[in-house]
């Protein structure tokens, strides 16, 4: 077993990722279906944030009635994969506040470089939800969370679709603070690190460019 791994085994999570594997899904249904699984999974990593009250009137009368305390939760997306489920986070919570970091890996000395960084403020104070659909290596994602967390972030949960092994133990050596959500643990990396079972190359599936 994994510390700090999470797999949401509800079954529509379930439903909607065996046809996101599916290599005869469209790209137009691929891109649908990451969405809905997005606000899914919005929804499971959400559920136990901490709620204060507050006095309101309602038409009838007064009452203390429960909202969620601090600030607007912050999102993060791993270019550029990361996209297809922040928008399934953002049917969800579509006052969060979102940050976009890019990485690519150095052909030669397979170090992840920074090509674009964006965070709201304040990001100290929120809790930010990382995400990155395939958490392969976790070489990527893991410098991505380092990146975050020079910026100031304190409180963050990683959110990907599919996890290998690989991955998982990497990310948790590097930020065992980090609690990973994700829909499934798939079998292990192949020479490539691509995720087996795996779904594929998850940008290139959601925008369509193979
Ligand atoms: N990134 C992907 O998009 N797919 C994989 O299988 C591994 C990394």
């Amino acid at each position: 077993m994994h510390e700090n791994l999470t797999i949401i085994d509800h079954p529509l999570v379930q439903h909607k990722l065996s046809l996101m594997r599916d290599k005869e899904t469209s790209t137009r249904s691929f891109r649908i279906l990451i969405r809905e699984t997005g606000t899914l999974l919005a929804y499971e990593v959400t559920k136990d944030l901490p709620l204060i009250t507050k006095e309101i009137e309602t038409p009838l009368m007064k009452m203390n009635a429960p909202f969620l305390e601090g600030k607007k939760l912050c999102l993060v997306s791993i270019l550029r994969a990361g996209n297809g489920l922040l928008d399934g986070f953002l049917d969800l919570v579509p006052s969060a506040r979102v940050g976009h970091i890019g990485l690519y890996r150095d052909p030669e000395t397979l170090v992840a470089v920074e090509y674009y960084l964006k965070l709201p403020e304040l990001i100290d104070q929120r809790l930010v939800i990382a995400l990155d659909p395939m958490l392969a290596t976790g070489h990527s994602s893991a410098a991505a969370v380092t990146r975050i967390k020079e910026n100031g972030a304190a409180n963050i949960r990683f959110v990907c679709l599919l996890a290998a092994p690989e991955g998982v133990e990497y990310f948790n050596k590097i930020h065992p603070d980090v609690k990973i959500y994700t829909a499934a643990l798939d079998d292990k990396l192949n020479d490539h690190a691509y995720i087996l079972p795996g779904l594929g190359d998850a940008g290139d599936r959601i925008f369509g460019t193979k």
